[in-house]
């Protein structure tokens, strides 16, 4: 699915160079404006600003320092050609010496590998304050109550494009035989507990549950008015958001405030990163470099089901290895962590230690 796509970074996109393209109309922007965007990582406020200030424009401010100051939000429509090819760069990497020098990337205290790419699953983050939904002039974008999902209603939509225009990640998609843009819909259905499998609990989108890699988690938390998050401390999604912070979100000073959230990668140069996911990044790394105890048995939740976990329960286990991570004691035990449903069901029992199979010499070119 177009909506759903993974590009290669630095160079991947789609469509084409979507980020490079918005952060040098940003720049542009505070160029114009005579201002700077900057993070002050030392201004951190709890769920308010848990990374610290921003202290530049938002697409939405930037916007007044533009020639877009008729519009919402800063943005742009990609042309047919950057929309062509959903793979472009794929596999494709960067980081010879003289680029490390033309990029001026930071050396990190992590070992940074000399040439690097990764890659970046990009679907809509039905975010908080949706761009998308702010430039429809026929207000056919809504956002959920209940869950925060952002949908365009299809009757309603004329085709105007300025949610395409306006969407930071560039994620409806006007489709031409049809003259109406679509998105993402979050597979609600499935968040709803209406998917026949789901016995009426809300179950993970499709993407999340197809992912092989084992790499995606979804879940569902309550926010108050002002938009924070209730504190939930045994919901898997809020530990390792809020309380860890080891998930950080895509492009934070676009100010749209995605609720997708991204493990950086540990070998990609941090000033790369922190451009991407905010200042967090360092953090985040450190955390998720030498996991706590909690952390390390919580990992353990993705894709151990598709039924969405509310809440875990950790069961200690014995000691079961020790060593050194940046010149620190590091300990790992085998604990157990349990994952509920909504309705309080057990939906998963994973231990740390994964159980061994050693295949019979006689299969050992078996697949
Ligand atoms: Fe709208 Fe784009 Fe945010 Fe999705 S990612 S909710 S399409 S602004
Ligand atoms: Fe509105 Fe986007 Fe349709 S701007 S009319 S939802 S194409």
């Amino acid at each position: 699915m177009w909506w759903n796509n993974v590009e290669t970074k630095p160079y991947g996109g789609y469509p084409q160079f979507w980020d490079a393209r918005l952060l040098g109309m940003l720049d542009q922007a505070h160029q114009d404006a005579g201002r700077e965007a900057i993070w002050d990582p030392s201004q951190r406020d709890g769920d308010q600003r848990p990374y610290g200030a921003y202290e530049g424009m938002t697409i939405f401010e930037a916007a007044r320092h533009s020639e877009q100051r008729e519009e919402v939000a800063l943005g742009y429509e990609p042309t047919d050609e950057q929309w062509r090819s959903p793979n472009i760069y794929e596999d494709t990497a960067t980081g010879s010496r003289d680029q490390r020098d033309l990029l001026n990337l930071m050396p990190a205290a992590l070992p940074e590998h000399e040439t690097w790419f990764f890659y970046l699953q990009r679907l809509c983050n039905h975010c908080t304050y949706p761009a998308c939904l702010a430039a429809c002039p026929r207000q056919a974008i809504y956002k959920r109550q209940e869950d925060g999902i952002v949908l365009i209603d299809q009757e309603r939509c004329r085709g105007y494009r300025k949610c395409v225009m306006q969407c930071p990640y560039k994620k409806p998609m006007f489709r031409d035989t049809t003259r109406v843009t679509e998105k993402c819909i979050a597979c609600y259905p499935r968040i709803e507990g209406k998917d026949p499998i789901s016995e009426g609990e809300p179950m993970e989108t499709r993407c999340m549950a197809a992912c092989v890699g084992k790499i995606r988690l979804q879940g569902l938390v309550e926010v108050k008015e002002d938009g924070s998050w209730v504190e939930d401390r045994d919901n898997p999604l809020y530990y390792l958001i809020k309380t860890e912070k080891i998930a950080l979100p895509l492009y934070p000073q676009f100010g749209t405030e995605p609720n997708g959230y991204y493990i950086p990668p540990r070998w990609a140069p941090r000033a790369y990163l922190r451009q991407m996911f905010g200042p967090g990044v360092d953090e985040a790394l450190e955390k998720y470099s030498a996991p706590s105890r909690e952390l390390l048995a919580v990992l353990q939740l993705f894709r151990a089901s598709q039924t969405i976990a509310f809440r875990y329960e950790i069961i200690e286990g014995e000691k079961v290895f020790e060593t050194t991570i940046n010149g620190k004691k590091w300990e790992m035990f085998n604990d157990t962590v349990v994952g509920y449903s909504k309705s309080g069901k057990e939906i998963a029992r994973v231990s740390v230690e994964e159980p061994t199979y050693i295949r019979p010499g006689k299969h050992y070119n078996a697949i």
